[in-house]
């Protein structure tokens, strides 16, 4: 295990860092030759699969070892990984668990080889994350087609993570535009994360809570500032704008197939149990259940961050607003206690629940991790 951390350490973070789609590379054109990092402690392996691979246009880096492995997918570009099962120092298995726990190598397609006989090698190959696994000796038109295929399918994750990137980059600017306080999305992900937890919903839920937590309110992104920003009462031709932006969110994310577990969330965030909300007006459980969810979550945080027109409340205050507000026909009667049971303080009944942002970055970053593999 000392190895494995030492290995994920290795992982030049800044290096790594600048390899992953941000917002100013996004639109960059591929490079032509995909990139590919064989890591075989034995020279005559490296040498045959050069060999096989020679007659495509591939770019071919070499690695005898996990460690030297690490320096440079935290320095180049790495398109796929071919990794032998058996290695000095840490065996192809674990060096694939490092790669697929590090959200900067996880999308990277690792096809393991082995001359190792048996079905056991098999799945503790695949187990481990490899994507693909072969049986030495290697044939070439075998090994040629299976990294086509891998390559193929690296290009449309790329396309997809990228516009995925570019959408959350644009949530967050919306965020940091309508005057947010520090990590409005992320806690909205981890509040409605925890209170969909308790209500047993499924993995794939889970995820389109997170991406919720972040998307439901990019619509806003075609408000006016006028509109957004002013600090009086909206007149009605004012807020029938604004409440487009539950509309406007849904037409941006709905060309991408992968968000269509949260268009409901982003278009049905302010329904109100009563049928007071919008932009449906739909009632009790008409309201997407991932909705009412997020909805909540979405309550909570503006009611304990500070906004220019109010303190922050504390937990406890929050609750006992929000309580009020479902008593009034406004919420989802079960939620909210549901709510405020699951984010019980452990300790000082007064305390909040949550952890520092710091903290929460990261614990949320793990669950998407998981969720996501
Ligand atoms: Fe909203």
């Amino acid at each position: 295990m000392a190895e494995i951390e030492a290995v994920s350490k290795g992982l030049g973070a800044t290096n790594a860092e600048s390899r992953l789609p941000h917002w100013d590379n996004a639109f960059e054109e591929p490079s032509q030759a995909a990139a590919i990092l064989i890591v075989d402690a034995l020279e005559i392996n490296r040498r045959v699969l050069n060999a096989m691979l020679k007659t495509e246009e591939y770019r071919i880096m070499e690695a005898t070892r996990p460690e030297e492995a690490m320096d440079i997918l935290g320095q180049q570009s790495v398109d796929l990984v071919v990794v032998d099962l058996v290695m000095p120092g840490m065996s192809g298995p674990d060096f694939c668990r490092v790669l697929k726990a590090d959200r900067r190598t996880h999308l990277i397609p690792i096809l393991m080889t082995t001359g190792v006989q048996g079905t056991e090698n098999e799945i503790a190959g695949i187990d481990s994350g490899a994507d693909d696994f072969l049986l030495k000796p290697l044939k070439p038109a075998l090994v040629r087609t299976r990294i086509r295929r891998m390559l193929r399918n690296k290009a449309l994750t790329d396309s997809l993570d990228e516009a995925e990137t570019i959408l959350f980059a644009l949530a967050k600017s919306v965020e940091a535009r309508d005057n947010y306080t520090g990590l409005h999305c992320e806690r909205l992900a981890a509040y409605s994360i925890r209170l969909g937890q308790a209500l047993g919903v499924s993995k794939a839920d889970q995820l389109a809570l997170y991406r919720g937590g972040y998307l439901h309110d990019i619509g806003k992104v075609s408000i006016p500032d006028a509109i957004l920003f002013k600090s009086g009462m909206l007149s009605n031709e004012e807020w029938l704008i604004m409440c487009q932006h539950t509309l406007r969110g849904e037409e941006i994310c709905r060309p991408m197939k992968s968000l269509a577990p949260v268009l409901p969330i982003i278009r049905g965030h302010h329904e109100r149990w009563n049928g007071s909300g919008y932009p449906d007006g739909l009632r009790g459980e008409e309201i997407p259940w991932l909705a009412r969810i997020l909805q909540v979550a979405d309550i909570y945080d503006a009611l304990t961050t500070a906004r220019s027109y109010k303190p922050a409340f504390s937990h406890q205050h929050a609750l006992d607003i929000m309580l009020e507000e479902a008593g009034r026909g406004w919420r989802d009667p079960e939620l909210i206690p549901l709510f405020a049971e699951v984010t019980r303080p452990a300790g000082d009944p007064t305390g909040s629940p949550w952890p520092a942002d710091g903290e929460m970055q990261n614990s949320l970053e793990n669950m998407r991790r998981e969720l996501t593999k």
